[in-house]
């Protein structure tokens, strides 16, 4: 398998995983999911993890999910690439497994008082690739195991980061974001 076959392989698997930050962003807001309750002097999870944003996150994962299903013979036929489809045991644990990585990771930057926005190199851009592949190897197991190889997940790993800032600058550019990252 040559190495462009891997990589399209691999960020259309993991479609359904990157659409739902993006789509907190743009329709968070509301009551936080920690209804303001804090732990040691600091906030659980903070004023950015909003139920809005958590269930748009994942609703807009799932709708993905099922475009891509739609799409694919087409996509397939048109790039000559073997392509994932997605059940929907494989849909819920990347949609719903990236808004909790990313749920976690602002517990964790509360637990280090790092403030609601305060940038964390590295947890930033993985939180949410992290969380969506360990939920989707516990709910979907042979599905992840068939459609993320160990060359897959390399790619996965280099290339989120840098997706992950573009389109956060972007939205940052546009004025839906606080902070570019
Ligand atoms: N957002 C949301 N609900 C989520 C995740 C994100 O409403 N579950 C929205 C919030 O408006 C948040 C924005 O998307 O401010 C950006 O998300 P993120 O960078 O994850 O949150 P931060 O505000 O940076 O907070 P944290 O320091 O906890 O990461
Ligand atoms: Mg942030």
């Amino acid at each position: 398998m040559d190495l462009l076959t891997v990589v399209v392989g691999a960020l259309w698997a993991m479609l359904p995983a990157y659409v739902p930050n993006n789509a907190a962003v743009l329709f968070g807001g509301g009551p936080p999911v920690d209804a303001g309750r804090t732990l040691g002097g600091a906030r659980l999870l903070g004023d950015g993890k909003t139920w809005r944003g958590t269930v748009a996150g994942i609703g807009a994962g799932l709708a993905v999910a099922g475009a891509l299903n739609l799409v694919r013979p087409a996509v397939v036929d048109a790039l000559g690439v073997a392509l994932a489809g997605f059940p929907l045991r494989a849909a819920v644990g990347l949609a719903a497994g990236a808004m909790l990585g990313d749920v976690v990771a602002s517990f964790a930057k509360r637990r280090l008082d790092r403030e609601r926005g305060a940038a964390a190199p590295g947890l930033d851009q993985l939180d949410f690739v992290v969380g969506a592949l360990a939920l989707a190897a516990v709910v979907a197991p042979a599905w992840t195991r068939t459609t993320f190889s160990l060359a897959a997940l390399a790619v996965v790993v280099a290339a989120t980061p840098l997706l992950h800032l573009l389109t956060n600058a972007a939205a940052y550019g546009a004025g839906l974001k606080a902070e570019p990252w």
